[in-house]
């Protein structure tokens, strides 16, 4: 579907001029994250101190709604051709708001033109592409351009502190994870189909969509890595309405895992686009052996914690209200307890990918833990295709530097 990507062996330094002058922004895609991230492009100057930059011009394909697109999210011009934008002087950010099938074909184009590069999750749709990413964005950043991939909940601020927190040691020893990821928008049979059914597009489906999701926050939570999975996946409905009649559907609607994690902990990671009644529920469960953390996505800013090593007498779930100005990324929003929402995760995201641009650091996540990502996705379905076998990974260390204000 994607033509051939391969990184060039010389990057372009980044194409901007005097520290002083702005960056230009593109974003190609409107839609869903195009969306997402153009308000947060709009208002992260408003709360934050970052560089300054220009939202110059929203790519997509139909020049009458990219148009109207980009007056309505704050774009000073629209484009339908990503190749030209991306060779333009003025443009030094690309950040991809597009499927997963184009993350790989113009994440490439944009390092080689010496673009820092923003691309939104899963990193791309096979191991190959992710591969092709990986390596680009490995010669771009030897040049001082920088790259992330969008897994936004790590700007929760509640997820941000769970992170602190099992990183300062209050968990003890973690011994285990639950991880679900729960939608039902496909639960209706008659859900017509979308580029997000095939595989020759999606990649994957609700396992590249949104488990994808989920075991980064493993991860990126215990700061750990995989080493043994075992997966299952499974297609509830077959065939749905298309554009001519019923067409096949060739991705999963939910899929099931086991991942062993290098410190030994393990984790269950269980994901659904058929849950009948689970909106968009992210919920993760930490246990170790001195305490435990809850977070539900439904109560973002919230966190469980029980503090075992408390006196018997005294234990017990706290809720902890992550509004305070000592949360991460909070002193930035309302005064405490005017809590915020899912859209502000996308605000932190281009805050964090702006500060290690004018700083000359390598954002995280990079495009290094989106391949380690990617491989736990590929060996889940190497699993799931021989009923469930265990599968061994060999990760390659990554930096997992948090961001968090
Ligand atoms: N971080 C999150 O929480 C989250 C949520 C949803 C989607 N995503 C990811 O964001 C990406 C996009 O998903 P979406 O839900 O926004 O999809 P969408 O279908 O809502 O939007 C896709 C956009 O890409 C544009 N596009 C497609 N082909 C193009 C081309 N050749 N040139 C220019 N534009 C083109 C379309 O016009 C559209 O604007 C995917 O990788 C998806 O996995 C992330």
């Amino acid at each position: 579907m994607t033509t051939p990507v391969r990184p060039s062996d010389q990057t372009p330094a980044p194409a901007h001029g005097p520290a002083s002058a702005p960056l230009g922004v593109a974003a190609i895609g409107y839609a869903f994250m195009g969306k997402a991230h153009s308000n947060a492009w709009r208002n992260v100057a408003s709360f934050f101190d970052v560089p300054a930059f220009e939202q110059k011009v929203l790519v997509g394909r139909d020049a009458e709604s990219v148009a109207a697109a980009a007056a309505k999210y704050g774009w000073a011009e629209s484009a339908t051709d990503w190749r030209s934008v991306i060779e333009r002087d003025d443009i030094h950010i690309v950040d991809i708001c597009a499927p997963g099938w184009m993350h790989a074909e113009i994440a490439v184009a944009a390092l080689a033109a010496g673009k820092h590069v923003l691309v939104e999750k899963p990193l791309a749709n096979t191991i190959a592409e992710a591969e092709a990413m990986t390596a680009a964005a490995a010669v771009a950043r030897a040049n001082g351009v920088q790259s992330m991939i969008g897994f936004n909940y790590r700007r929760v601020p509640a997820l941000a502190l769970a992170r602190e927190l099992i990183a300062e040691g209050r968990l003890g020893t973690v011994r285990h994870v639950r991880a679900a990821y729960l939608q039902d928008w496909l639960s209706d049979a008659e859900s017509p189909m979308t580029w997000r059914l095939r595989k020759e597009t999606a990649g994957s489906g609700a396992l590249g969509d949104i488990a994808s999701h989920a075991i980064d926050q493993v991860l990126f939570l215990l700061g750990d890595a995989v080493t043994e999975v075992t997966g299952r996946l499974h297609t509830f409905v077959n065939r749905r309405p298309g554009v001519d009649g019923l067409e096949d559907v060739t991705v999963d609607d939910a899929a099931w895992a086991t991942l062993t994690l290098a410190s030994g902990a393990i984790a269950s990671v269980e994901v659904s686009r058929v849950a009948t009644g689970q909106k968009n529920s992210l919920k993760l469960e930490i246990y170790g052996d001195k305490g435990t953390i809850l977070f539900d996505l439904e109560n973002l800013n919230e966190l469980g914690f029980l503090d075992a090593t408390a006196p018997v007498r005294e234990q017990g779930f706290r809720r902890i209200l992550v509004n305070e100005p000592e949360h991460p990324y909070l002193e930035a929003w309302w005064p405490q307890g005017h809590i915020i929402g899912w859209e502000h995760t996308f605000t932190h995201q281009i805050r964090d990918f702006l500060l290690a641009i004018r700083d000359g650091s390598q954002p995280s996540p990079s495009f290094e833990e989106g391949l380690n990502v990617q491989h736990v996705l590929a060996a889940i379905e190497e699993s799931a295709a021989a009923k469930s076998s265990l599968i061994q990974l060999s990760p390659k260390p990554t930096s997992t530097a948090t961001e968090g204000a």
